[in-house]
């Protein structure tokens, strides 16, 4: 029997629990304002991690979580080591300047009470808005100035990983939605993650609890309290509802019986069998029960070929939870614990600026902020009447940065988000473009070009022409231009 949980390096002086105890729950359970005792609340943890439950994962929102821990850590023996915290960062889209992200971190410093956040995970509302970039740059600085560990990000995509990487940001992991219900980590992002060394963290590997023996042959509930469970059953409702869980609840059952554990350690080992998966966080409810005797036994089994073909076989009962991994939170169908989140992103401010043409009633123009837009005499889009026609668009980050450079598929990932933002700040969307061109410096490299306007244009099959451009200026692989009508 396994006392411990097993562990895993995440980066170079980061050791984890591959078993991580995660405190969202603590924001449920304050959710009527009441907060937890902290002296108590952090004496519970305690025994979480006595228990070798050592990894922590909070976030800004998750109500006292990061100061629960705090106060565990300011208790903790000088000379002793102390359990592993990550948190995360999830700002309003906005500018992100230095000053604003410092803010940011100084104050999840101080809530922790810690001279260094081992693990800082970035959540970002709106690819359209282009300071995520700014944010994870300035987060870099602050790693090297010692008061970030590692860097991680929460529900970014393959494509926006990418983006990442390919602009020189030093990211170990993303922590994602990965579950027997919901397997789109295990596609492109995994892929990126084989390439790159990437780890993933995942959560809703128990669907809230949904994937327990507790539900299994149950009637479908008609009201659901906590906000774990209320985001995973629209999950379950994506995947084809009730009788959807249930067949899978049934074939993870019957593994469960062969090994002698239970149903929530077989969504649980899947998930850690998956090549890309550094550890699972598994949500605790601090005072009101805890499951750590069940979830070790994780670790005393492994599947074989005859279990993932009777779990494959459930697989097919399920429909594939749409998009991509983050996209739960950026558009249609929401899978979040509140639901649509449209009100929310329309809140969002643009980050370009729009103009109305001077004696032309009607037109207006986007600016974007490059340099070259004042100096060769253009405009990021223009708007007359219903029509919308966005310039040829590069990489160019604020004035005049290439992002990812020698990186053509994740420079198109950019431009199609600054095609976006320009078309959003006229009042249409990606879902009006009827018409891209796409210029590339060498034609020799069309896939990944494709295949990211593919990710973005997909369902929409605007008219599309690919041109190879001879030349482009400086690092720039790309140039997309769109024409869009808006109904
Ligand atoms: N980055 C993000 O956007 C994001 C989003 C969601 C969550 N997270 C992270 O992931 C963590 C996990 O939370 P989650 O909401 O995804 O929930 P989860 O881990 O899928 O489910 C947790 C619940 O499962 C039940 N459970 C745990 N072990 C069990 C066992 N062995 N047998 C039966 N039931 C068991 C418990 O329910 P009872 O307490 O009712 O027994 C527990 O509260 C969060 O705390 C947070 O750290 C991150």
């Amino acid at each position: 029997m396994t006392a411990v949980p097993d562990r895993t390096r995440l980066a170079p002086g980061l050791s984890i629990a591959r078993l991580v105890t995660g405190l969202w729950q603590v924001a449920d359970m304050e959710k009527d304002g009441t907060v937890l005792d902290r002296g108590v609340a952090a004496g519970q943890l305690r025994a979480y991690a006595d228990a070798g439950f050592d990894s922590f994962d909070m976030a800004d929102h998750y109500g006292t979580a990061e100061l629960i821990t705090g106060t565990l850590f300011a208790g903790y023996p000088a000379g002793e080591k102390r359990p592993v915290a990550f948190t995360k960062w999830c700002p309003p889209p906005g500018p992100m300047t230095r000053d604003i992200v410092r803010a940011g971190v100084h104050d999840r410093l101080t809530r922790l009470g810690v001279e260094r956040i081992d693990l800082l995970q970035f959540h970002w509302w709106t690819f359209e808005h282009p300071a995520w970039l700014d944010a994870l740059h300035e987060m870099a600085a602050l790693r090297q100035e010692g008061l970030i560990g590692e860097i991680g990000l929460t529900n970014f995509d393959a494509a926006h990983l990418n983006v990442a990487l390919a602009d020189g940001i030093p990211v170990v992991s993303n922590q994602v939605s990965f579950s027997l219900l919901d397997r789109r980590a295990a596609g492109p992002l995994s892929a990126l993650c084989a390439r790159t060394g990437v780890r993933l963290l995942a959560y809703g590997t128990l669907c809230g609890g949904f994937l327990s023996s507790r539900w299994l042959g149950q009637p479908e509930p008609e009201t659901i309290g906590d906000w774990s469970r209320s985001k995973y059953k629209r999950f379950i409702d994506a995947a084809g509802g009730w009788p959807a869980l249930q067949a899978v609840l049934a074939a993870a059952s019957s593994v469960a019986q062969k090994h002698g554990v239970s149903i929530s350690n077989v969504a649980s080992r899947w998930i850690l069998e998956q090549p890309a998966v550094a550890a699972t966080i598994i949500g605790v409810r601090l005072g009101e029960g805890e499951h750590r005797a069940d979830n070790l036994k994780v670790f005393d089994f492994a599947l074989d070929d005859e279990d993932h073909a009777i779990l494959d076989a459930s697989f097919a009962q399920t429909s594939p939870i749409p998009g991509d991994c983050g996209d739960e939170y950026r558009r249609p169908p929401f899978l979040t614990a509140t639901g649509d989140l449209s009100h929310h992103l329309s809140t969002v401010p643009s980050a370009y600026r729009v103009d109305e043409v001077a004696g032309r009633p009607g037109r207006l123009r986007v600016s974007s902020g490059s340099v070259w837009e004042p100096l060769a005499g253009y405009s990021r889009a223009i708007r007359t009447g219903k029509t919308i026609h966005v310039s040829g668009t590069t990489a160019t980050h604020g004035t005049d940065r290439c992002v990812a450079p020698g990186d053509p598929g994740a420079q198109t990932t950019y431009i199609i988000d600054k095609i976006a933002g320009a078309i959003a700040a006229l009042g249409g969307s990606l879902a009006d473009v009827v018409r891209t061109r796409v210029y590339l410096r060498d034609v020799g490299q069309w896939e990944p070009v494709s295949r990211a306007h593919g990710r973005a244009f997909g369902d929409i099959r605007p008219a599309n022409t690919l041109v190879q451009a001879g030349s482009l200026v400086g690092d720039y692989a790309v140039e997309i231009e769109a024409e869009a009508i808006v109904d």
